[in-house]
């Protein structure tokens, strides 16, 4: 048994059982002093144990659930610095990627590197985003642009999840950009023919809704695709266009919309009301210089608002998602509580796992991260990383140095 000690705060949800709380109701959480005990990898109670083996001495520290990053590009082969400099020095990303850029250059990218490398660098980012506090992570394809190189992949996915501490999850992106020789139409036909082999190593189906990618008659395929197989139907929208694909997306049930940088107005209303999240990723709009989602009115109109890093080799290449959680913070007008469920429950929902993570609740699994400070310093000391040690099923699966003192055996 371990049991955590003198927390000067610990994240609790309102009540247990939850699969998500709108963000409306995010001031309930509450962030008091306290501690708790976790055997056999999962919470056993809401206070410290004297009969535990291993302590936590949590003293000015705040524990929370273990982040979850509900959009990421792992894995992905090489970077493309050489396209941010020209986004900053003011080519736009549409014409980067008509020239050839963009998500084409990783999947030429992808194709050229051998699994063990790709496999390595991943290893390698997953390490970056534990030692951030995230202790579970969605996968995508979508650098495959090919049958074979989609389910690569997922097969590659696959095998990170072996090699990493984290929960990992796996969405098919399958339309991701239209591969040479192809129309949106006729790759569709493709992924229709593909999909069932792909979520077999899959719990998502994912498209790109832009216009220098995929069209609202697609996202309806895909949807229904979605449906059909009974797996969840996510879907990057209004990131640099106003497409109107969010109305479209609902009615296929979708279970998150993610960018929404574009969002329309009219759109707002009907997500808040759906059990669709929207997912918002301020690293890649201030990567990108991208117009700001309107994180706030959708917040305020009850939507379950979720945060991510979309680490990617392109748009952000971030993984941290404290300074996630700083972007958000400023570029929404988020408070701590609304920044915390953005990226714990809310994020646990849209990977399909909150009824095990994503919350401090007798019975989830004791994946949690303790912080040198208090939770309200994470988003304003920006680019400070917070993350004492990380916890998954009880276990500390990293330490920095300087925490080290806190764990003792008895
Ligand atoms: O989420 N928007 C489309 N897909 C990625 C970017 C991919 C890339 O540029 O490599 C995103 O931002
Ligand atoms: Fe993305």
């Amino acid at each position: 048994m371990i049991s955590f000690e003198h927390a000067a705060q610990v994240l609790l949800p309102p009540a247990p059982g939850a699969p998500y709380l709108r963000s409306n109701r995010a001031g309930e959480l509450t962030l008091d002093a306290g501690g708790l005990a976790a055997d056999d990898g999962r919470i056993v109670a809401l206070q410290a144990s004297a009969e535990a083996d291993v302590h936590v001495d949590a003293t000015g520290c705040a524990l929370l659930p273990g982040l979850v990053d509900c959009h990421t590009h792992l894995p992905y082969a090489g970077w493309r610095a050489e396209e941010y400099e020209q986004k900053v020095t003011g080519v736009p990303y549409e014409q980067i990627s008509r020239a050839g850029g963009g998500i084409a250059s990783s999947a030429r990218a992808l194709g050229e590197t051998a699994d063990g490398d790709v496999l390595e660098q991943s290893r390698q980012l997953a390490d970056e985003m534990l030692r951030h506090g995230t202790t579970t992570f969605e996968c995508k394809s979508g650098y495959g642009l090919s049958r074979e190189g989609e389910l690569r992949a997922l097969r590659l996915a696959v095998e990170l999840e072996w090699q990493v501490e984290q929960t990992t999850t796996r969405t098919a992106l399958l339309a991701h950009s239209v591969p040479d020789g192809y129309t949106a139409q006729s790759w569709m036909d493709e992924v229709e023919a593909m999909a069932p082999e792909a979520l077999e190593r899959a719990s998502a189906l994912d498209i790109f809704v832009e216009s220098i990618a995929f069209g609202l008659p697609e996202l309806e395929r895909m949807g229904a695709l979605a449906s059909a197989a009974g797996v969840a139907l996510r879907a990057h929208v209004e990131q640099f266009t106003t497409m109107r694909s969010v109305p479209v997306a609902l009615e296929y049930g979708a279970r998150s919309v993610d960018h929404l940088s574009k969002l329309h107005p009219d759109d707002v209303q009907p997500l808040a009301q759906a059990e669709c999240a929207a997912v918002l990723l301020p690293g890649a709009e201030l990567m990108g210089a991208e117009a700001c989602a309107p994180g706030r009115a959708l917040i305020d109109a009850g939507a379950i608002v979720v945060l991510a890093t979309d680490a990617n080799p392109g748009t952000s290449p971030i993984v941290s998602l404290p300074l996630i959680i700083g972007l958000g913070v400023r570029r929404y007008g988020l408070s701590t509580r609304e920044a915390l469920l953005a990226v714990t429950l809310n994020a646990a929902w849209v990977l399909g796992r909150s009824a095990e993570l994503g919350s401090i609740e007798v019975g989830k699994r004791a994946d949690l991260v303790l912080l040198d400070c208090p939770a309200e310093h994470v988003a304003y000391r920006l680019g400070h990383n917070p993350v004492a040690i990380a916890f998954v099923a009880g276990r500390p699966v990293y330490i920095r140095p300087d925490a080290a003192w806190r764990i003792t055996q008895r």
